[in-house]
Order: structure tokens, then sequence, then C-alpha cells
């Protein structure tokens, strides 16, 4: 890798089959960023040589549990990373901590490296309870786990406020956050775990972000769909 800073692109339930093979002409594989596709279509993203991670998997390992994938099946099928806790996950579809907790022991075990999303409302931000927040999301979601772990566990800080608003939080906001989450687990396990932004990132303000030294990557929605934008954000990571 030219940076060290991991770049990862979470299409969440977007793309047709057909647009995802336009894309894959479009954008090369690097080693230098991952896409986590939709997982009907990690396949085609694996067989043209990208890096992928899923956006997310079973808190059970195996069995009958209609529509779910496991941790296990992922790792079968050459995916390098999962995406849990998402806060889409945690509204939309009920996801608790402890669900959520399952989910990385039974991620970490079949040997895939976690992205643990963490994230305050704009209702919790106004009332000074961010810290708060993050605290609890991250004693509940990374308890009972081996100090090794931590070594694969990469948190990603996401206000929901800023996801696919535009806003986002300020480049010193972003700094103490990254470094409370460091402190937050360093407390919990003697390691501290990389630490992401993700939130309304784009082709332009990539460059401002970058500069935060505390941050050792980016986790990007809405701008991963397009390759064009894509490149320019991976471009601008890379240069540095
Ligand atoms: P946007 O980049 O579209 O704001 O989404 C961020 C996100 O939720 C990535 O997981």
């Amino acid at each position: 890798m030219e940076n060290n800073k991991l770049i990862i692109g979470n299409m969440k339930m977007n793309l047709t089959l057909k647009e995802v093979k336009e894309y894959i002409k479009q954008i090369e594989p690097d080693k230098n960023f991952y896409v986590c596709p939709p997982s009907i279509y990690l396949s085609y993203f694996n067989d043209s040589g990208y890096n992928t991670g899923i956006q997310n998997v079973s808190e059970f390992d195996m069995g009958a549990y209609t529509g779910e994938i496991s941790a296990i099946q992922a790792v079968s099928m050459g995916v390098d990373l999962v995406i849990i806790g998402h806060s889409e996950r945690r509204m939309y579809l009920h996801e608790t901590d402890e669900i959520i907790n399952n989910k990385v022991k039974k991620s970490l075990l079949s040997g895939m490296d976690v992205i643990l999303c963490v994230g305050e409302t704009l209702e919790e931000k106004e009332q000074n309870n961010t810290k708060d927040k993050l605290n609890k999301q991250l004693i509940e979601d990374l308890k009972n786990l081996d100090k090794e772990d931590i070594k694969y566990v990469i948190v990603a800080y996401e206000p929901i406020w800023a996801i696919g608003t535009g806003k986002i939080p300020t480049n010193e906001e972003i700094s103490d956050i990254s470094n409370f989450i460091k402190q937050v687990v360093n407390n919990m396990y003697g390691l501290e775990p990389k630490v992401l932004y993700g939130g309304s990132i784009n082709d332009t303000n990539i460059e401002e972000l970058n500069n935060i030294d505390s941050i050792d990557g980016f986790l990007i929605g809405g701008a991963c769909l397009k390759p064009d934008k894509f490149k320019k954000i991976i471009e601008t990571v890379d240069k540095k």
C-alpha cells in the first residue's frame, strides 16, 4: 500500500447486476481499497480481483435461518472483512448491542476483520452525549473478546446525522472522537484499534479529511457508487 489508510466502499442496497458489470469495467481493482457490495454480487467482485467485505453476517453459525449468511460462509467466498453495527441496521432492522456483539464474535472466530460502526444521533450530539453514546456502544459491542482479537477490529465513527446528509463534523471533532475511541478500547483491552471516519465523504471534501492524522481510513457510502468519484477519492488519499 502506498498509504496506510484504509478505504472501504459500502455500496448498501444499491446496483443491479447490469450496473455491477458496468462498474467492474470502470474501476480497476487495487489493493488500496475494498468494496462491500450487496452479498449476491460478491462473486462478481471477487472473481474480478477486488478486495471485498460483506455488509452484514448472521449472529448464528449455520443451519435453519432462512435468508441469513454466516461468517463462515462469507469467508468461504473469499471475503476479507465485515461491516457490523451500521446505524441503518441498528435503526431499521432493530439490531441490539447484544446481537452486534454476537456478530462481532462469530466474525472474528471465522477469521474476518470487523468494521464496527458506532455513532450518535443529531439529538445526542446537541445534548453533548456523543461520548457517552460511543462509550456504551464500544463497551457492549466489544465485550468478552480476547485481547488478540482487537488487532482485527476496526472502529468506524459514523455520526448518524452525517450519513447521506452532506453535513460533516470538523476535522478537530473527528480527531477528538477518534482519540476517544482509541482510548476507550485501550482501557478495555490494552490495545488501540484503527479508527475510520464515515459520513458524506465525497471527492471534494476528502482532501481536507485526509489531513486528520489520527484517522486510519474512510468508510464511504454514496460516493463509492460512482466509479469516477470513488477513483478520485482513492487517488487523493493515496497521494499523501
Ligand atoms: P454516505 O457516504 O452516503 O454518507 O454513507 C456513509 C455510510 O453510511 C458508510 O457506511
